[in-house]
């Protein structure tokens, strides 16, 4: 089976607000996040991932109901466990939605979540996403206790928190490659799809490619939009779609 991308445009999103938070709907608001996600699509992406966070600082509930209709392939929603998130995402009926820890002050999604320690206020809004046939996937580290967790829960997807081995490098970088390695196959073992995301790029995401099996969709944002500066959307995510193509699994 082929390694799916889902790209995340909430980037697209930051760089409208930084200019246009106070004023949504003048006449000259850009960048479009509609268009952005049609790029994508056309690329060759499996999916569009935003995350709709409490404070709003980038994706609005106005983008979320129109990238619903305007997304063709699979609408990738990321979500805090809140009541009000949560009402918001079983109203819009994302293909899948994957639940990530949410801290106001940080600049983005920090540590995975705690699944395990969370288990008690997971488990109901997870039951409410599967009966409403959202596929629930968990953002947690790669550490044994979460995946058990997710497993527990009925999560049928985790994506694993990528974040510490792409901000490591030398021995700390094989390490938590190595982490990554064992977490996916115990959760393939588990019968979990495997995901992966944060901080991916277009080095890091080879010698992660290389070392991790039953890698089924990475998630990635901030590179491929830095990369769309200086050549476009749709030749950043088809450069990112290509060296994912010589995944073995
Ligand atoms: N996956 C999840 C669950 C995330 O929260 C994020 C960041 O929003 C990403 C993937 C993408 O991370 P990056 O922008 O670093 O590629």
């Amino acid at each position: 089976m082929n390694l799916g991308l889902g790209v995340n445009i909430d980037h697209v999103a930051t760089l409208r607000q930084a200019r246009y938070a106070r004023t949504p709907d003048a006449h000259n608001v850009e960048p479009d996040l509609a268009a952005a996600a049609a790029l994508c699509e056309r690329a060759g992406a499996q999916s569009i991932t935003v995350h709709l966070r409490a404070d709003r600082r980038h994706l609005q509930d106005k983008d979320l109901a129109r990238l619903r209709a305007s997304v063709r392939t699979k609408l990738n929603l990321e979500i805090g466990n809140t009541p009000e998130i949560l009402a918001i995402a079983l109203q819009t009926r994302p293909e899948d939605v994957c639940l990530v820890p949410e801290n106001r002050q940080e600049i983005t999604t920090e540590g995975g979540l705690d699944a395990h320690g969370l288990r008690g206020e997971l488990a109901g809004t997870i039951r409410q996403l599967n009966d409403a046939k959202a596929r629930v996937s968990l953002f947690i580290d790669p550490d044994e206790a979460q995946i058990r967790a997710a497993v527990e829960l009925g999560a049928p997807v985790i994506e694993l928190h990528t974040g510490a081995f792409a901000n490591a490098t030398g021995e700390a970088q094989t390490a938590e490659l190595h982490r990554l390695r064992d977490a996916a196959a115990l959760a393939d073992g588990l019968d979990l799809q495997v995901n992966a995301g944060h901080g991916l790029n277009y080095t890091n995401t080879l010698l992660l490619l290389g070392a991790v099996p039953h890698l089924r969709e990475l998630n990635i944002g901030h590179s491929i939009v830095s990369r769309a500066v200086f050549v476009g959307l749709e030749r950043a995510v088809g450069e990112m779609l290509k060296l994912m193509a010589e995944y073995k699994g």
